[in-house]
């Protein structure tokens, strides 16, 4: 009986120093990060993607009249938080900032196309590019049609 509870209680303590040591967060899995180059890698990204939406007929009229900049800047913080970096996020959540936009599944297929473009031509490798897609499709509710 003895015995058991001390161990109850080393247990606790083990916890307890656990704890006030404080000891450092295991490190997050940033290999998505590292793949897609870095915060350089994804501002490149984000930056042809931007143009490439600029040259699609089919998507451009719906990002008329945004700011352009601050799109530029929360996207990245996006790609680059949800891919393991360093980065906080400071922009609205999606269904915030894509509600009301009558966004089509053909819209979003459109935009992620041009992201694969953007991804292939900057030579990321596939691995990565189906690490990040599988992110962006976990939004896909949060943005068409709402
Ligand atoms: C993978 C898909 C998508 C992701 C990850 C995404 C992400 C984002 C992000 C991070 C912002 C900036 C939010 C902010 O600064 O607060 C944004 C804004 C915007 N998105 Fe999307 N988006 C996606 C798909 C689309 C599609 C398919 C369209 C339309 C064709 C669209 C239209 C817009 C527009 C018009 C804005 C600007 C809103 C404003 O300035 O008020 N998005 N999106």
């Amino acid at each position: 009986m003895i015995k058991r509870y001390s161990a109850v209680v080393l247990a606790a303590l083990a916890l307890l120093l656990g704890a006030c040591t404080s000891a450092p967060e295991p490190a997050e899995d940033d290999s998505l990060y590292q793949a897609l180059g870095e915060r350089d890698g994804i501002e490149r990204m984000v930056e042809e993607l931007l143009f490439r939406i600029s040259e699609d007929a089919r998507i451009v009229d719906q990002f008329q009249g945004i700011d352009v900049a601050r799109f530029e800047r929360t996207l990245t913080e996006q790609i680059c938080e949800l891919s393991g970096g360093p980065c906080t996020y400071s922009g609205d959540d999606m269904v915030t900032v894509h509600r009301g936009r009558d966004i089509t599944e053909a819209d979003f297929n459109a935009l992620v196309e041009n992201l694969i473009e953007v991804m292939e031509h900057q030579h990321v490798p596939v691995s990565a590019q189906n690490r990040l897609l599988a992110k962006l499709a976990a939004m896909r509710g949060d943005i068409i049609r709402l």
